[in-house]
């Protein structure tokens, strides 16, 4: 079956197109266009929500025409309407819903409303076969821009937050980091790019690397690693980039240098790391999951993904480690597709006949849950 995706929770605008036969084989992707405004918001040093709804308002028929052209499709071929019900920014929620519900009634197309989640989660399910039940259960680090949560999976479409943060997601303190150390948004990229400098094949450099001179003090660059000790799976990062915060304002701004940025972006970026994969492993130790995945924007990050692959190796030999393609980590509507196939694979013919009406009923929930 043919099934559409819209994805327009935060800033990006996403159509996508995919073609998915049953659960047993991989989803083949026809057309993914994603329409960022990293370049409207950067400006601002973070999303603006009407400004992302005028643009989403911009976007989307275009969007969706490409999407049709590059799958090279006709809106008669398409089964299916997934959208990102929530959660999400409202402004920009809505404009993804009520393309869909239009869509839905025009194309006289079922439609399904998607958790940003859910589709986050199931981007792990277009690259890889690892649908079979004898993957489950598994364990999926959610780590995005506004949610950070250790998830059970027992079988599709079931969740169980084991743990999440208790303050800032993940995403959100590499964005407000970003923006103390003045390297622009979105703050991610710019975090993992700049503290890649700091890993210098220099001796002279490399000596003073886990160190800062304040005061004519050596003193050294080591943040906390919140919660990393407490007995349980949830999170905290909001103490960090305050802690971050606290550093910064002792560097007078002349010698906040760029090998003093990538040092502590560096320290940042590995205190975090720490305790993702600290407490993913704590959670698998428990759970004894057949399969750990990673899903959000956050698990493009290079580090992340090759630390927690290095810890599972060595902690958890007989445990697949499943990561998303890079492309499908940040915001995507074929992520969203994907979720939509499995959810139908799962419903009644009486739900899939309602899913038709649904155009009458879905609502853009900000707060949605999973
Ligand atoms: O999933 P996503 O695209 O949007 C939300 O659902 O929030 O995640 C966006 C978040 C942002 O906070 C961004 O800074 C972060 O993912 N991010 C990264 C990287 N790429 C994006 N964080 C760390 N390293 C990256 N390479
Ligand atoms: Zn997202």
């Amino acid at each position: 079956m043919i099934i559409l995706g819209i994805e327009t929770s935060c800033d990006e605008t996403a159509v996508s197109i995919i073609q998915a036969e049953n659960s047993a084989s991989v989803p083949k992707v026809l057309s993914n266009v994603v329409s960022s405004q990293i370049k409207l918001h950067s400006r601002w040093g973070g999303v603006v929500p009407n400004l992302a709804a005028r643009e989403h308002l911009k976007n989307i028929l275009p969007v969706l025409e490409k999407s049709l052209q590059e799958a090279n499709l006709k809106p008669c071929d398409i089964d299916l309407i997934a959208v990102t019900g929530g959660p999400g920014l409202i402004p920009a929620l809505l404009i993804g819903v009520d393309t869909a519900k239009t869509l839905s009634y025009i194309w006289k197309k079922p439609l399904i409303g998607i958790h940003h989640i859910e589709g986050h989660i199931y981007a792990n399910f277009i690259s890889e076969k690892i649908s079979e039940s004898s993957n489950f259960p598994l364990l999926c680090l959610v780590v995005s821009g506004g949610h950070t949560q250790l998830i059970l999976m027992k079988n599709h479409l079931h969740y169980s937050i084991i743990g999440q943060t208790l303050d800032d997601a993940a995403g959100e303190a590499f964005d407000k980091v970003a923006r103390i150390l003045k390297l622009g948004y979105p703050g991610g990229p710019a975090i993992a790019a700049c503290a890649a400098k700091s890993n210098i094949n220099n001796y002279a450099l490399r000596r003073n690397i886990n160190t800062l001179k304040i005061n004519g003090v050596e003193q050294p660059i080591n943040l906390p690693r919140p919660m990393i000790n407490k007995d349980n799976f949830d999170f905290s990062f909001s103490g960090l980039k305050t802690a971050v915060l606290y550093l910064v304002k002792k560097i007078p701004p002349s010698r906040l240098s760029n090998l003093i940025k990538s040092q502590i972006a560096g320290e940042f970026q590995q205190a975090t790391i720490d305790v993702l994969v600290s407490k993913t492993i704590k959670a698998a130790r428990k759970y004894n999951p057949k399969t750990i995945m990673i899903a959000g924007g956050v698990s493009a990050n290079q580090e992340l993904r090759k630390q927690l692959g290095e810890a599972i190796k060595k902690n958890l030999p007989d445990t697949k480690y499943q990561i998303p393609d890079i492309g499908y980590s940040i915001d995507n509507a074929a992520m969203i597709a994907v979720a939509g196939f499995f959810r139908w694979q799962k419903m009644t013919s009486t739900q899939k006949k309602s899913a038709f009406d649904s155009w009458k009923k879905l609502q853009a929930d900000a707060n949605l849950k999973l």
